[in-house]
């Protein structure tokens, strides 16, 4: 088999440190990957690219299809967009795939309900649409951009990827009973594209309710749909659930290109010190290695990282078990060392 090109964006603060964690596992595993090496965050800022990812960025990510990602940096100032969301638009990566799932020796409040479920957040609409102004001094307005084709094309995704996971139920969050415009028409498109997929089971949800509801009955959940800002924010709830941030991977999707990334930020306060867990983009680089079609190697890596958790040895800090916890590079050992081994939690 041909290796498949695959741009990799180090990006910001642990960035670096996580994606060549990532990169020796994959390697170790036999992932017939050739890697393109891209430049986007703080650096393309100070070199004055206003978007955060240069040209030749966009032409690699254009060029292989698939790219994988460290966190990059969000400015805060003024003028200054984000490069994440920039990418996200640049490639209309509509749809962000959030797999919330219990893992073996991550232990947590909900631990043992057999958490499983994916979020489904839309990725280039809603206030996300960055169309924001001064009305006058002291007015600031910020538009909700919804349109009909973005929910067909989201609901569609999430009913696809239940069907292709073989999960039953497909859950529309919205807030129609305030917004009956915007939100109102995620809640009527889902239902009426739901209805023409009748092997699945679909209701819907009032977002504040399912906030709630994650937090009481999270194991109630199957596939959840939502508009991009309830999403981002219901996403990192979900990762709460199972154990944060540290271990929750994320897939953006358009029909042309996937960008497979961390749900968590750069940690510069820990960044340079071999601190960090590279657990979530681990897993979302074997999120890319089943989009591109490599299900085995991403079964023996998976394998690999559940042995780890669960034998508990060489845990980063932040999961440790007992004591201040191993280097992200002893973390990487471990996973390495244990591949040929099989979990059963897998
Ligand atoms: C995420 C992040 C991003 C977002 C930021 C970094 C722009 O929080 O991927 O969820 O708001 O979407
Ligand atoms: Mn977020």
């Amino acid at each position: 088999r041909t290796k498949a090109r695959v741009t990799a964006i180090p990006g910001d603060g642990i960035g670096p440190e996580v994606m060549r964690a990532t990169r020796q596992v994959l390697d170790a595993a036999g992932a017939r990957l050739e890697w393109e090496e891209a430049l986007a965050g703080a650096e393309a800022f100070r070199r004055g690219i206003a978007s955060g990812a240069p040209r030749e960025t966009l032409d690699s990510i254009e060029r292989n299809g698939v790219a994988l990602k460290g966190p990059l940096e969000t400015p805060v100032g003024y003028g200054e967009t984000s490069a994440n969301v920039a990418l996200r638009k640049t490639f209309e990566m509509y749809g962000n795939i959030r797999p919330v799932r219990e893992l073996p020796g991550i232990r947590t409040p909900f631990s043992g309900r057999g958490i499983d479920f994916v979020v489904v957040r839309e990725n280039v609409e809603d206030l996300y649409a960055g169309i924001e102004y001064m009305q006058t001094p002291g007015v600031a307005l910020g538009l909700k951009l919804i349109t009909e084709p973005g929910c067909e094309r989201i609901v569609g995704l999430a009913a696809a990827l239940a069907a292709a996971e073989g999960r039953r139920k497909v859950t529309v969050a919205t807030k129609a009973n305030i917004m009956k415009l915007t939100e109102g028409m995620l809640k009527r498109v889902g239902e009426r594209v739901l209805m023409e997929h009748p092997a699945l089971q679909h209701e819907h949800m009032i977002v504040d309710n399912c906030a709630h509801q994650m937090v009481i009955r999270p194991e109630q959940f199957d596939v959840v749909v939502m508009t991009n800002m309830n999403g981002d924010i219901l996403s990192d709830l979900a990762a709460g659930l199972v154990g944060g941030l540290g271990v929750a991977p994320s897939a953006n999707l358009g029909d042309r290109v996937a960008m497979f990334e961390a749900v968590h930020g750069s940690a510069p306060q820990i960044a340079g010190k071999g601190l960090a867990n590279p657990t979530a983009l681990l897993l979302s680089s074997l999120m890319m290695l089943r989009h591109i079609g490599d299900f085995a190697t991403a079964r023996r890596v998976e394998h690999a990282l559940y042995v780890t958790l669960e034998e508990g040895r060489e845990l980063t800090g932040d999961i440790a078990r007992e004591g201040p916890g191993a280097s992200t590079g002893a973390f990487v050992d471990r996973v390495i060392a244990n591949l040929g081994r099989e979990s059963a939690l897998v």
